[in-house]
């Protein structure tokens, strides 16, 4: 880059953005520049190429028990309702009616056989159907027909209880999408019959989404500094605590850390058998030497489950988390908590508070984080990351070799500390909005 001269990214031609991209964005070798976590243009270009395309984590099915039930979401930068129809079905509804486009739904959530839109009154049956036009003979005659003015769907996939949805006309399955992590996730989400312990918090953000994504795929080294308060409020042994483990790189940008060993069993002893039903024995065998595991499915769905001593005990907590792109270096988090179904009352209250005094708005290392992401994202802003290509480190374990014959799936490295996860994640990303276009 030549001195003083900051590249205009908004005015290069679609190839040279390509090119510029490819030159600046080197997870191969280690190096992530600082202009992607904020630039309108990458943020225009991830919207359109990831966020338009990919399968996105949505709901849990626990959210919508009855006929008649809907959460409304974002997918792709598009508010939906997410809607069970009175055939017990889910669909994706985008959230505007074909009238004029007047937002049909503006509720977070609720039970409706019917959408009624607050423009001129269009009714929309919970399968999406227009079944109501106030005064339709009066105003249209005969010249409107119904049946083509439904709402618009957006693809979905029920697995394992996550609803995930998406706008590609032509998207792989959801088993496919998740290769390798599939296995991994179930230990999350599949383990037992889980359920939600009620709606998602949501809070937004000044900071990139990808910085959420990213420190959940790979970044357990900042725990010893950012969370150093962990150890000394004695809620782990060691400041130290998670580092010993495996990072696995599921492919596709997906990735975990897998702590281990562990003390105890971190999940409610009473569910053994329900535990041993549903899993694999290779994967009771993972659940039982579990010490806390952490991870994204690319792009933007995080999970963790978390053990630590509250209130005197030892306690496990399991989230979900998405980070949705709100605009150039704003996210907006929301954030669900399960538990499994049959575990006890107590159980579940103790697990939930654990959870919110820690990984909340309110939550003790959620604020540590948040404060990171925000000044992150701050430093990112301006002319000089792109005038001097200033780039960050991610250089950890580079050329490391993966542990031979891992038994469980994906590529494993011995150790937490490590960033190879974070240029796989970045691996991804580049492709993503490389692709396409010639
Ligand atoms: S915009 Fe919905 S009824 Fe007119
Ligand atoms: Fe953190």
């Amino acid at each position: 880059m030549h001195d003083a001269d900051a590249i205009n990214l908004a005015t290069l031609p679609p190839r040279q953005l390509k090119e510029f991209l490819t030159n600046t964005v080197r997870p191969d070798d280690g190096f992530i520049p600082a202009y992607i976590f904020s630039h309108p243009v990458i943020h225009q270009l991830e919207m359109e190429k990831i966020f338009m395309t990919q399968w996105l984590f949505l709901a849990h099915e626990s959210e919508l028990p009855k006929v008649g039930d809907f959460v409304t979401r974002d997918l792709g930068g598009h508010s939906v309702i997410i809607s069970r129809g009175q055939d017990n079905q889910v669909r994706i509804f985008l959230n505007m009616c074909r009238h004029r486009g007047m937002r049909l739904c503006r509720d977070d959530r609720g039970n409706e056989g019917a959408f009624h839109c607050p423009y001129h009154g269009f009714t929309y049956s919970n399968l999406g159907l227009l079944t109501g036009v106030p005064f339709q003979r009066d105003i249209y005659g005969d010249g409107f027909d119904k049946q083509n003015f439904g709402l618009i769907q957006a693809k979905v996939e029920i697995w394992a209880g996550l609803i995930f949805g998406t706008w590609s006309a032509n998207p792989p399955s959801v088993k496919e999408f998740l290769g390798p992590m599939a296995w991994y996730l179930d230990l999350v989400v599949n383990r037992a019959e889980m359920e939600v312990t009620g709606p998602p918090q949501r809070w937004v953000v000044n900071a990139s989404w990808k910085l959420g994504a990213d420190n959940f795929v790979h970044d357990s080294y900042h725990t010893m500094y950012t969370h150093a308060s962990i150890a000394k409020l004695g809620m782990v042994p060691a400041a130290d605590y998670s580092k010993q483990g495996y990072q696995i790189d599921c492919g596709q940008g997906h990735g975990l850390n897998f702590g281990t060993p562990t003390p105890d069993f971190i999940f409610p002893q009473n569910l053994m058998d329900e535990y041993r039903s549903r899993l694999t024995s290779e994967q009771f065998s993972a659940l039982s030497t579990m010490k806390n595991m952490i991870g994204t499915v690319f792009p933007n769905l995080s999970f963790l489950i978390s053990a630590t001593t509250f209130k005197g005990s030892r306690i496990s907590n399991t989230t979900l988390r998405t980070w949705i792109p709100k605009g150039p270096g704003q996210v907006e988090v929301l954030a669900w908590v399960l538990t499994e179904r049959n575990a006890t009352p107590e159980w579940k209250e103790a697990s939930l508070q654990s959870s919110m005094f820690t990984f909340s708005p309110s939550g003790i290392f959620e604020q540590d984080d948040m404060e990171n992401f925000i000044d992150i994202t701050a430093n990112s802003r301006g002319a000089l990351p792109l005038r001097d290509n200033i780039a960050f480190a991610y250089l950890a374990g580079l050329g490391r070799q993966p542990v031979e014959q891992f038994p469980w799936p994906g590529t494993a490295y011995d150790s937490k500390f490590l960033e190879h996860n974070a240029r796989s994640f970045y691996r991804a990303w580049l492709k993503a909005v490389t692709s396409g276009g010639e």
